[in-house]
């Protein structure tokens, strides 16, 4: 599914974000990635994404390899991915329920299928009562169920998350994490970056994977499988 195979990233003014490195994600886990500030985090997503290239090593997602991965083919890649982002990302102007069909609009999806799949995953969040109110309508939490709907909406291989609930006070995020957790539980393979350590206590079941200036200083995993 998502394989990194010793990679680096170096910046030139900044030096390296991410050192050496490696993990597979397997098929329909839930694996958390943890670290301080600038520990590479979000260098490690954009390199699922491949808004970035390592710097050596390799980077196989789904089929596609860092390596040999052509321009064009990054869009086709990218829908493949359900990704969601602290700040929600949100177009301000539309409804819950149009912010999720947008996605299936600008992919071509059959306008006859747009509605039902909207509202099934809505419901999948839990935010079926509000699927025609503007994101100014909805709270923090609210909000970021609508973006979890629309990065679902397409049936993606994975759900990756960047600190998705660092706007939201503990207990609202608390909720967001257990929608994660649900979707997780009918098979959704998911991503879950946070600096928050108090989070991961309440999924003692996940991987973790501990990032500490650009190194894996940590992977629970890794006994099962030294290969990984
Ligand atoms: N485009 C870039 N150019 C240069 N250096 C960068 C770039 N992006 C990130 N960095 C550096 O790489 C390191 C890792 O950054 P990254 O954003 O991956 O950290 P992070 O773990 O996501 O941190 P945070 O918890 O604050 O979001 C940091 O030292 C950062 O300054
Ligand atoms: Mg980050």
């Amino acid at each position: 599914m998502i394989r990194f195979e010793h990679v680096s990233k170096e910046y030139s003014r900044t030096g390296f974000a991410l050192k050496n490195a490696s993990f597979h994600l397997r098929k329909g886990e839930f694996m958390f990635v943890t670290g301080p500030s600038g520990a590479g985090k979000t260098t490690l997503v954009k390199m699922v994404t491949m808004e970035e290239r390592p710097t050596s090593g390799v980077v196989r997602v789904s089929g596609y390899s860092s390596e040999s991965i052509k321009r064009r083919e990054i869009p086709l890649l990218r829908r493949r991915l359900g990704v969601v982002f602290q700040d929600f990302r949100l177009l301000r102007n539309r409804t819950a329920r149009e912010n999720v069909a947008f996605v299936l609009e600008v992919t071509g999806a059959d306008t006859e299928q747009i509605k039902p799949r909207v509202l099934r995953t809505l419901a999948a969040v839990g935010l079926s009562d509000k699927a025609d109110r503007l994101p100014s309508e909805l709270s923090g939490g609210e909000q970021q169920r609508v973006a979890i709907a629309r990065a679902l909406v397409n049936d993606p291989f994975v759900l990756l998350a960047d600190e998705p609930t660092g706007n939201l006070d503990h207990r609202i995020a608390l909720d967001v994490l257990r929608v994660f957790k649900d979707i997780n539980l009918r098979g959704m393979a998911v991503v879950f970056v946070t600096h928050d350590r108090s989070l991961l206590e309440h999924h003692p079941g996940a991987r973790i994977i501990e990032l500490d200036e650009g190194r894996i200083v940590g992977d629970s995993a890794a006994e099962e499988d030294p290969a990984a």
